[in-house]
C-alpha cells in the first residue's frame, strides 16, 4: 500500500505588481532585481484572505471531491487569525465535515513538512485522502519602505490531493530544523516583545549562503535514502526563493538546468506555496507527467529543510 498525489491546483491572484511598480516604490531597479534575484513581478492578494486563497486552489483541483477528504492540512506562515486555524477555515469553505484539519508552520519549507506529516498520518491511521495545501499573503507581513524585502515576495496558494494507492508516490524524506538561526529571518507576532506592525526581518546574503548549502547537503541525504541518482530525476521543483540559489543548487547536485522547474519571475518567493504552485504548473503544462520521479528541496526560516522524492 503506498499513497499518491492524485491530482493538483493553485491559485495566484490578480493583481501583477512588476519590479517596475517597485521602481516607484522603493530605491530599487528592474535590473537590480532581475540579476540578483530573477523576479520579475509578483501577485498581490487585495481582497482574499490566506483560507480564501487556499480555497480556490483547492477549488482547482480537478475532480475534487470535499466530502471524502479526512486530513486537511494548510502550510502557512500568514494565517488570517491565529484561530481558527487556516485548514479550518478552508475546511468550511469546502463544506467539509469528516476531516481532521490543522495548520503547520515551517515557513518556506511548510509544504514538505506538510506531505510529511500527511504522509506519516495516512500510513499509520487509515485515512485515505487528504488535501495538502500551502497558501501565503506576505504581502501583509512585508515592509513595503524596505527594499532588501519587499521585492522578493508573493501571494498564492497550491494544493495537492493525497491519497492512498496500490503504487508508491512518496518514496522518501529528509526533514531538519535549527533554531539557532531564527534571528537570520523571522517575523514578530504578539507573543514576542516587540510591538506591531510586524514586519519580515531578513539578513538576506548570510540566509543565502546557508540556504544553498542545506538545500544541497537534504537533496543528498534523500537521494542516498532511497537510492536514486542525480540522472534518474526527471524533475527538480525547488523552493522559488532566487534563481541563484535555485541554479547553485541544481548545479550542484548535478542536476541539468532542463530539468530544473523555475516560475520565480512570475511569482516572486509565496513561501509555503511555492512548490505545489509549481508543480500544478508543471504538470499543467506536461513539464511533470505520471510515472516521473520529482524532487522537491526547500529551505527556510526557522531555520527549517526538507526533500522529498515522489513519484508522479
Ligand atoms: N534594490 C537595489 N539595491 C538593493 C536592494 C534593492 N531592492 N536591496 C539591497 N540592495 C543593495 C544593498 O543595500 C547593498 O548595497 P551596498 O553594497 O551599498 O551595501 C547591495 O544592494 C548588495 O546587497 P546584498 O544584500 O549583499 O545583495 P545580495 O546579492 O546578497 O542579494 C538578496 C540580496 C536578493 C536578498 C539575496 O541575499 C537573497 O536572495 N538571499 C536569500 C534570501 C531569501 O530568499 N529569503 C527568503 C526566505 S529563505 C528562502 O526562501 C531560501
Amino acid at each position: 500500500m503506498g499513497i499518491r498525489l492524485v491530482s493538483t491546483g493553485s491559485y495566484l491572484p490578480e493583481k501583477i505588481l512588476t519590479n517596475h511598480d517597485l521602481e516607484e516604490m522603493v530605491e530599487t531597479s528592474d535590473e537590480w532585481i532581475t540579476t540578483r534575484t530573477g523576479i520579475k513581478e509578483r501577485r498581490i492578494s487585495e481582497k482574499e484572505t490566506t483560507a480564501e486563497l487556499a480555497y480556490k486552489a483547492s477549488l482547482n483541483i480537478p475532480d475534487l471531491n470535499p466530502e471524502e477528504l479526512e486530513l486537511i492540512l494548510v502550510a502557512t506562515a500568514t494565517p488570517d487569525a491565529f484561530f481558527p486555524s487556516t485548514a479550518c477555515k478552508l475546511q468550511a469553505l469546502l463544506g467539509n465535515k469528516n476531516s481532521v484539519a490543522f495548520d503547520i508552520s515551517a515557513a518556506c519549507t511548510g509544504f514538505i513538512y506538510a506531505l510529511y506529516v500527511a504522509d506519516s498520518i495516512m500510513r499509520t491511521k487509515g485515512v485515505s485522502k487528504a488535501l495538502i495545501v500551502g497558501a501565503e499573503r506576505f504581502s501583509k507581513i512585508l515592509d513595503w519602505s524596505d527594499r532588501t524585502t519587499c521585492i522578493l515576495f508573493g501571494d498564492g496558494a497550491g494544493a495537492v490531493l493525497l491519497e492512498k494507492s496500490e503504487e508508491e508516490g512518496i518514496l522518501g524524506f529528509d526533514l531538519g530544523a535549527d533554531g539557532s538561526y531564527g534571528d537570520l529571518l523571522y517575523v514578530n507576532s504578539v507573543g514576542s516583545n516587540e510591538n506591531p506592525p510586524y514586519h519580515l526581518k531578513m539578513k538576506g546574503n548570510e540566509v543565502f549562503k546557508v540556504a544553498v548549502r542545506t538545500m544541497v547537503d537534504s537533496a543528498k541525504r534523500v537521494l542516498e535514502k532511497t537510492g536514486v541518482s542525480p540522472e534518474e530525476i526527471s524533475l527538480l521543483i525547488p523552493h522559488q526563493a532566487n534563481v541563484r540559489i535555485i541554479n547553485a543548487v541544481a548545479e550542484r547536485l548535478g542536476i541539468d538546468k532542463s530539468k530544473v522547474f523555475v516560475n520565480l519571475d512570475k511569482y516572486g518567493n509565496t513561501s509555503a506555496a511555492s512548490i505545489p504552485i509549481a508543480l500544478d504548473e508543471a504538470v499543467k503544462s506536461g513539464a511533470a507527467k505520471k510515472g516521473d520521479l520529482i524532487l522537491f528541496v526547500a529551505f527556510g526560516g526557522g531555520f527549517t529543510w526538507g526533500s522529498c522524492l515522489i513519484r508522479l
